[in-house]
């Protein structure tokens, strides 16, 4: 059921890459909901994936873009403007690389030049696109930023390798940035910090299957879908949540904040508890 929630809204969504995307949930929720945006992923996701699928059905125009190039997100960021016909009222970073965690690489044996492709593409990419909007006055006052996170930020889970530090660091900008934007156009800038999800960039962690089911165990709603995701990412960027920001809301089924469940117990113990 759709509510209009964004009628008349403009934006740009980063990061779908199939319909298994937390971003391609979005797009399609964000359509629904009467707003207009353009697409945006780096230039060798667009030859894998099937984004063109996604822009026939949300009627929206695809612009390349490397997220962690300057050039890129100023003409991204223009052109969106102009064919979007003013300026944005939404921006969805929904990112993620690690090429340590792709190869498989320890985390106290780290390669650095990964390690600065990790930082550069997940968390640093949402200040630039953030210093290059302000820059260009892209954002409407009472725009809304939101960034995608995992709860990995703050406590330690096996194999999430230098993804970890990246998303703090991506959730710290929320704040820095957040502050900025809020006195001077009462933008608002988030993170939601997302259950598991069987995506690309999740099930590309090493014991993701295991990982879901054990979070889905202890989170007393279970874990959040992408679908889920998306209708909180339309409220976050409808009129409706104006005066949240710099804050990072988790999106978990209750995940991070129950110490364990009786399920969980039972199944390591053996017996009932
Ligand atoms: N899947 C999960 O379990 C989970 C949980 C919590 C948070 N998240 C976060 O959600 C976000 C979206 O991930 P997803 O799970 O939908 O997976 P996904 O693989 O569908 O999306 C990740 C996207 O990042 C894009 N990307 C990578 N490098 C880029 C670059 N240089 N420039 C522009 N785009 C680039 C990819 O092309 C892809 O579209 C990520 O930030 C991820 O960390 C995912």
């Amino acid at each position: 059921m759709a509510y209009n929630l964004l009628k008349g809204k403009r934006g740009i969504i980063f990061g779908a890459l199939d319909t298994n995307s937390i971003a391609w949930k979005v797009a399609e929720k964000a359509h629904e909901e009467g707003a207009t945006f353009t697409l945006t992923n780096a230039p060798v996701a667009l030859r894998m994936g099937t984004i063109n699928e996604l822009a026939e059905k949300t009627n929206s125009q695809v612009i390349p873009a490397d997220a962690t190039s300057l050039e890129d997100l100023e003409n991204l960021i223009n052109q969106s403007m102009e064919v979007l016909g003013g300026k944005l009222d939404f921006i969805l970073h929904s990112i993620g690389m690690s090429p340590n965690v792709r190869k498989n690489r320890k985390y106290p044996d780290l390669n650095y030049d990964f390690y600065h492709k990790t930082v550069d593409v997940s968390a640093m990419s949402f200040h630039k696109v953030m210093q290059v909007s302000r820059k260009l006055d892209a954002i409407s006052d009472w725009g809304s930023v939101l960034a995608l996170t995992y709860i990995a930020a703050q406590r330690v889970f096996p194999y999430y390798g230098d993804m970890a530090d990246a998303k703090s660091m991506l959730e710290s900008i929320a704040r820095s940035f957040g502050v900025v934007y809020g006195k001077e156009k009462k933008i608002r800038v988030n993170t939601i910090s997302q259950s598991p999800t069987p995506t690309t960039a999740g099930t590309g962690v090493k014991g993701f299957n295991a990982l879901l089911d054990y979070t889905d165990m202890i989170s007393p709603l279970g874990n959040a879908s992408a679908e889920d995701c998306a209708n909180f990412c339309i409220t976050m960027f409808s009129d409706l949540t104006r005066m949240i920001t710099m804050q990072n809301i988790y999106h978990d089924g209750g995940y991070s904040t129950t110490g364990v469940s009786i399920e969980v117990m039972e199944k390591v113990l053996g017996k009932e508890v």
